[in-house]
C-alpha cells in the first residue's frame, strides 16, 4: 500500500484529494502548513507528497529543499494556482517529479501519482542493491585483509624456516671446513685467517656488505674440497710429485661440487670454484684470466697466498716473514694476482 502526504493550507482542496486518492486505495495524511508536513515527514515514511505552492508559512523551495534533506527518493508533486513556466522549471531543477496547475486534472494527477509510485519503488530497490553491494564489498575487504595478514604471517614463518635451514646448513658446512683444517695441524685457522685478511682487502676497496659477507663465507669454505685428499698428500713433507700435484688442484672444483646442491650459496660456490685461478689465465680450474675472474675470488687468491706464505707448513716449516711474503705478492701481482686488489693490500697489510 503505497503511503502519500497532502501538504496543502486549502482544507476543501485537500479533502477532495483525499477522498478521490483514498477510494483508489491510497494510504492519505494530510498536512495543512509546510512546518507540519516536514513533521510528520520525520515521523513517518512516505512514498510521494502532494505540495501546494505558495503557501504563506514557508518559500516552497526551501520545503522542497528539506523534503529532499529528509527522503531523497520521496517523488514530489506540486500544484500550482496558475501556470508559470519559470517556476516550473526553478521547481525542476530541485529535483520535483511533476508540476500540474489548477484547474486540475484528476485523471492527470491520477496518472502522475501512479507513475511517481512505480517510480519510488524502482529508486528504493536501486538503493537496497547498492546498500547490499557497499555491504558485500565491505565483507570482501575483510575478508582480504585476513587474508592478507595470513599470507603476511606465513611468508614471515617461511623466511624464518628458510633462514634457520639455511643457517643449520652453514653451521654445518663451517664445522666440516674446521674439521678439514685441524686435520692438518699446519693448517690450523687457515680458513678463518684468510676470511680475516680477504675482508680487510674488500672493506678497504669499498664493496658493499653484502659482497663482503659473501667474500666471507667463500673463504670460510674455499679449501672444503681437500676434504677428498688423502691425509698423505696433504701432510707431505717431501716435494709432491707430479700426479699428487694434480690430485690437490682438483681441491677447487671438487669444493665447488660438494656445494653445489646448496643453491642458496650459489655467489659463494663460484669464489670457491675460482680461488685458485691466476690474473694471467694460468690458473685452475677454468683457466680463467683478468676480469673473467669475479672480484671476490681475485681478493680470496692474495688473502689465500699471504696466509699460506706466514704460516708454517708440512714442506716448509719455516715461514716466510711478512717482508718476504709480501715482496713475493708484489713480484707476482699481473701474473697470479689483480694488480688493483695487490695495490690495496699492499696499502693496509701494515694492519692485518
Ligand atoms: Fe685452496
Ligand atoms: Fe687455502
Amino acid at each position: 500500500m503505497s503511503k502519500i502526504l497532502i501538504i496543502n493550507d486549502n482544507q476543501k482542496w485537500s479533502e477532495y484529494l483525499m477522498n478521490e486518492l483514498t477510494m483508489r486505495g491510497y494510504i492519505l495524511s494530510m498536512a495543512n502548513s509546510s512546518y507540519e508536513g516536514i513533521k510528520q515527514l520525520h515521523s513517518f515514511t512516505f512514498d510521494l507528497v502532494i505540495v501546494k505552492c505558495g503557501m504563506t508559512d514557508m518559500p516552497t523551495k526551501e520545503l522542497i529543499k528539506e523534503i529532499k534533506v529528509y527522503s531523497p527518493e520521496i517523488i514530489i508533486i506540486v500544484l500550482l494556482d496558475s501556470y508559470d513556466a519559470v517556476v516550473v522549471t526553478e521547481l525542476n531543477s530541485l529535483g520535483v517529479y511533476d508540476v500540474l496547475s489548477r484547474p486540475i486534472n484528476l485523471e492527470r494527477l491520477l496518472f502522475v501519482i501512479k507513475k511517481g509510485i512505480e517510480l519510488h519503488s524502482i529508486l528504493i530497490s536501486h538503493r537496497k542493491f547498492l546498500l547490499s553491494i557497499e555491504e558485500q564489498n565491505a565483507s570482501l575487504q575483510k575478508q582480504n585483509t585476513f587474508l592478507s595478514k595470513r599470507v603476511e604471517e606465513l611468508t614471515k614463518n617461511l623466511t624464518r624456516l628458510y633462514e634457520n635451514l639455511r643457517t643449520t646448513y652453514m653451521r654445518t658446512i663451517k664445522a666440516l671446513a674446521q674439521a678439514i683444517d685441524m686435520r692438518d695441524h699446519y693448517t690450523h685457522k687457515h680458513s678463518e685467517n684468510v676470511a680475516h685478511y680477504a675482508v680487510k682487502i674488500a672493506e678497504a676497496m669499498n664493496l658493499s656488505a653484502h659482497d663482503i659477507e659473501i667474500i666471507r663465507g667463500a673463504c670460510e669454505l674455499h679449501d672444503i674440497g681437500k676434504i677428498g685428499i688423502y691425509d698423505e698428500i696433504l701432510s707431505k713433507e717431501k716435494p709432491l710429485t707430479e700426479k699428487e700435484k694434480e690430485e690437490i688442484k682438483l681441491h677447487s672444483l671438487k669444493g665447488a661440487q660438494i656445494l653445489e646442491p646448496l643453491n642458496f650459496l650459489e655467489e659463494i660456490i663460484l669464489l670457491v670454484r675460482q680461488h685458485h685461478e691466476n690474473y694471467d689465465g694460468t690458473g685452475y680450474p677454468d683457466r680463467h684470466k683478468g676480469e673473467e675472474i669475479p672480484l671476490g675470488a681475485r681478493i680470496i687468491r692474495v688473502a689465500d697466498a699471504y696466509d699460506a706464505m706466514t704460516s708454517a707448513r708440512a714442506y716448509r716449516k719455516i715461514p716466510l716473514s711478512k717482508e718476504e711474503a709480501i715482496e713475493e705478492i708484489k713480484r707476482n701481482s699481473g701474473t697470479q694476482f689483480d694488480p688493483k686488489v695487490v695495490e690495496v693490500f699492499l696499502k693496509i697489510v701494515d694492519k692485518i
